[in-house]
């Protein structure tokens, strides 16, 4: 980072001159760090829309021009050439591997996808229609429970452990959950498996007969992994930063990350979207919500559409529609097909639409990958663990850099105070 100075005016005319830190590409950033302590006022930016929170070399995003680039890597090169252990190697590692440095990688991530034992016993515990998300962030939360005195975040090789098993055991978990929900017996990682063959075959397969993943099944499924890889400091990943900042245990943070992708104006869109389609049930009736989505009164918006970042379109959006098209074309008995158009009518007529052009609502990533998912055979209520899953490298890569960033402090906002100015405590009998 290179320094030159922002010049303020302050209300009583002095002249303050600020840092700014410039970046590799994108805008520049003002270094406020010092105006309480000038000034005496703190800056107030609900929902970070112009704030950073720190500085990342991990991913970067162009909102304007639809760029989202993995450690400099496009991410349409990334979708194409490439698969999701790599990416989680150039994710964590910050360069693509050699081919040894693959090698070793995904062995190790094949050699850690079993759980402890004892962990299987917690989704006994769970109702059997408990919500998968709900299980995921309580199991991998209990993951503290069992690495808690092992787990030293100021030791490098502590916290290769930590990725590795992050990265590993999400799928055995998410499938567990799975298998919960559906009355099946848990079905044990088969290491021979790659990544994603591994996590189809714990989901799809039972013990009384053979399973053979299908490859398109495992190619969307990977794509969809790669694309929701990372997405630089969105509402997880910074709630991951914000658990770990106090030094908390790992695991707990990537648990409170979970927490935060469930919500539907993050990774609950999914899930969401296929609800709202559902809902609509009929191209007929795509006027009617387009005029809810508009209508101010009323809470409805349109799922899959819009994003703080993006106001031109969604770079990954534009790769899984191609995806989606693919897979049920390879699916032609598939029942999802109505779904796919009356998804691509609603698009169409958004994006036609004044009031989504002049706010540049565009429909986003989570608005075709729900359509993909029920394609392969995936319930609705899993759609968000599979956007966790993906997303379980981007956390642990920023949790890694913010532990091990020199200039990294525990996470402490402020705020602007408008309650009741001092006043004294009154009796109870007196109220
Ligand atoms: N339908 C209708 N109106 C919308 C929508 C929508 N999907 N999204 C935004 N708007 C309107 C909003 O009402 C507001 O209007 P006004 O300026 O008149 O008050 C304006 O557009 C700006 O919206 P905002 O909520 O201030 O924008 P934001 O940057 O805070 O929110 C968002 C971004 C993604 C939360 C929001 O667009 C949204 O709720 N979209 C639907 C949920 C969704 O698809 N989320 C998935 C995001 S992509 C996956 C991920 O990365 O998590």
């Amino acid at each position: 980072m290179t320094e030159e100075a922002y010049r303020l005016i302050t209300p009583d005319g002095h002249e303050l001159e600020l840092p700014v830190h410039k970046g590799t590409t994108g805008p520049d950033v003002v270094d406020i760090g010092r105006l309480y302590n000038n000034q005496g006022v703190f800056t107030y930016d609900p929902g970070f829309i112009a704030t950073g929170s720190c500085a990342s070399d991990i991913t970067f995003i162009d909102g304007e021009k639809g760029i989202l680039m993995y450690r400099g890597y496009p991410v349409e090169q990334l979708a194409e050439h490439s698969n999701f252990i790599e990416v989680c190697y150039l994710l964590l590692n910050g360069e693509l591997p050699t081919a040894s440095e693959l090698e070793e990688f995904d062995t190790t991530i094949r050699t850690h996808t079993m759980l402890n034992e004892g962990m299987l016993n917690f989704f006994k515990g769970f109702r059997y229609n408990a919500h998968p998300m709900a299980m995921l962030s309580a199991v991998v939360g209990s993951m503290s429970a069992y690495y808690h005195d092992t787990t030293d975040v100021h030791n490098p090789e502590h916290r290769d452990i930590f990725a590795h098993r992050i990265v590993a055991k999400l799928p055995t978990i998410a499938a567990a959950a799975y298998k919960l929900s559906i009355g099946q017996p848990f079905m044990y990682p088969k290491n021979g498996l790659n990544y994603t063959e591994n996590f189809l075959q714990m989901m799809f397969s039972v013990p009384a007969e053979r399973y053979e993943t299908d490859p398109i099944q495992a190619e969307a499924l990977d794509l969809l992994f790669i694309l929701h890889a990372d997405h630089e400091q969105n509402c997880s990943t910074s709630t991951v930063r914000m658990a770990g900042s106090s030094g908390a245990n790992p695991y707990s943070a990537i648990a409170a990350g979970i927490s935060a992708l469930w919500g539907p104006a993050h990774g609950g869109a999914n899930e969401a979207v296929l609800r709202m389609l559902d809902e609509i049930g009929d191209v007929s009736q795509i006027d009617k919500y387009l005029a809810k989505a508009k209508d101010k009164d009323d809470p409805f918006r349109l799922m899959g559409f819009g994003h703080r970042v993006y106001k031109n379109f969604d770079p990954r959006a534009t790769i899984i529609r191609e995806m989606a098209h693919k897979v049920l074309n390879s699916l032609p008995n598939n029942n999802e097909t109505p779904l796919f158009e009356l998804a691509l009518k609603l698009e169409e007529l958004a994006l036609k639409d004044d009031y989504f052009i002049e706010k540049n609502l565009y429909p986003n990533v989570d608005f075709y990958s729900g359509i993909i998912y029920k394609a392969l055979g995936i319930p609705t209520s899993m759609f968000t663990v599979m956007f966790a899953l993906g997303r379980s490298v981007g956390w642990v890569s920023h949790w890694r850099e913010m532990i091990s960033d020199p200039n990294q402090k525990i996470a402490r906002p402020r705020q602007l105070y408008v309650g009741a100015a001092e006043r004294d405590y009154v009796p109870l009998e007196k109220r």
